[in-house]
């Protein structure tokens, strides 16, 4: 760092990764470069690229000298201030912030993964041990600014719900089905070939993506520390024609949701699963690959955040946010606040209660009615409304449920699994918003 006045400081960045979001970074480093020295008070300089294949090819914006495969060694440069880490995954990304932390230097990630590890606690209790800041905006919805609103902005806030569409390929694969009638796998291969999925979808469709982000969210929104595996986790891979269209007819959306909930006095509910969200909410308008996070608090009350989820310059911006805020803070000689985080009370599964969406497959015969009712009454769980799809020997029974203990809805889907009238159940689907 150079003294003299403002603008002439010099912040020298190390920039982790050089793909999707790494290249774009640079690219608006180098573009708005005057802005962003009136900005963060010093001039943004990039000391060194760090890649995985010095031999790949790279955007004609990148400059070849700066690029260099030995991350560990421009993370351990004196004349580096701060660190960028746009690798991803767990390993070398979590050594690699591990060692700038350790060395003081303040880190900006966009990575979900290492975020919602374990190592994510220990990173983010090193950095508070050491003074430094940990900035991580890109990691969740890319340009949304969530983070930072619920970090500082809504900080006195008594946040009670947070709903998200926080993965834009399944909300685009879902919107696409809704609209179009098409079928999950033909979406998803329209989805892949536009580079909305990766070739392998599963962190995607199966909802690891969107766990991570929970539980991220699990921490700035409400202070608890809980790991992406603590998440409970549904995907959109069972979800077929069927719910589609019922959700159509009955004025509802199918939609990939990240749900948090505080319940009781100290207990948080963390959840992915897809959802039936009535048509006249502000979620069921977010279409395609966008990301949008309602957010209910006490005083504030509801508060929605929508935009572009991922994507390199869209979450390059982010990130150029956070090198930002780090650069002011580096200048001033303190950080972002990061306040204290408790182990969560995470309220088991069992004890939710949510209206159901439960299709089922059955014989069309006199009698059978009467059984599957039967095993919903046994249960506790009472039903709102029932149509039957088809006839001949075989029919559709679709139950919408009043609301009812995700405990009692699984023992009656379990009775329902053993009366040989019912040939399969076809999909079950919790209700978001009024039932
Ligand atoms: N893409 C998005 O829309 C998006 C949105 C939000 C958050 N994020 C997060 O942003 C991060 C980066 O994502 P991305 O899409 O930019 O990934 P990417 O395109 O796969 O780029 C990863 C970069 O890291 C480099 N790399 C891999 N291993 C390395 C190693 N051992 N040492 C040094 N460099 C290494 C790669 O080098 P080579 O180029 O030589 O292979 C590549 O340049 C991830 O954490 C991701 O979750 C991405």
């Amino acid at each position: 760092m150079t003294s003299g006045p403002s603008t002439e400081r010099v912040l020298r960045v190390a920039v982790l990764g050089c793909g999707n979001v790494g290249a774009s970074l640079v690219e608006i480093l180098q573009d708005r470069a005057d802005a962003l020295a009136v900005q963060s008070g010093a001039r943004l300089e990039v000391a060194g690229i760090a890649v995985r294949d010095l031999g790949a090819a790279r955007p004609e914006h990148v400059p070849r000298t700066l690029l260099t495969d030995d991350a560990a060694a421009l993370v351990a440069d004196p004349g580096v201030d701060i660190v960028v880490e746009l690798v991803g995954g767990l390993d070398p990304a979590g050594s690699l912030v591990r060692a700038a932390l350790d060395a003081g230097r303040p880190v900006v990630t966009a990575n979900k993964a290492l975020l919602a590890s374990s190592d994510g606690v220990a990173l983010r209790s090193l950095a508070r041990e050491r003074r430094v800041d940990l900035l991580y905006e890109a990691a969740v919805a890319g340009a949304i600014p969530l983070v930072r609103a619920l970090r500082e902005s809504l900080t006195g806030e008594r946040i009670h719900r947070v709903m998200g569409i926080v993965n834009g390929t399944t909300n685009f694969i879902l919107t696409r089905m809704g609209e179009e009638g098409a079928d999950f796998a033909s979406v998803l291969a329209e989805a892949q070939s536009l580079g909305l999925a990766e070739s392998d979808p599963t962190a995607d469709v199966e909802g690891f993506d969107a766990a991570a982000k929970a539980s991220i969210l699990a921490g700035v929104a409400f202070g608890y520390d809980v790991s992406g595996d603590a998440v409970h986790r549904e995907g959109i891979t069972g979800i077929g024609a069927g719910e589609v269209d019922f959700a159509r007819r009955a004025g509802y959306v199918v939609k990939l949701l990240a749900v948090l909930e505080r319940w009781g006095a100290d207990g948080l509910s963390v959840r992915v699963h897809p959802a039936l969200v009535p048509a006249a909410h502000p979620l069921a308008g977010v279409r395609d690959a966008f990301n949008a996070v309602f957010i209910e608090g006490e005083a504030a009350g509801e508060l929605m955040l929508y935009g572009e989820g991922a994507g390199g310059r869209p979450t390059a911006s982010a990130v150029v946010g956070d090198l930002i805020d780090a650069s002011r803070n580096l200048l001033a000689g303190t950080t972002a606040p990061a306040p204290d985080r408790q182990p969560a009370h995470l309220v088991p599964d069992a004890d939710l209660v949510a209206g159901f969406y439960i299709g089922l497959d059955v014989a069309d015969r006199p009698g059978v009615l009467g059984a599957v009712t039967t095993a919903f009454g046994a249960n506790g769980v009472s039903i709102r409304s029932v149509e039957q799809e088809g006839g001949g020997a075989r029919a559709r029974l679709v139950f919408v449920t009043h609301l009812a203990r995700e405990g009692d809805v699984r023992s009656t889907l379990s009775d329902l699994a053993e009366l040989d009238v019912v040939d399969r159940i076809g999909g079950v689907l919790r209700i978001v918003g009024a039932v």
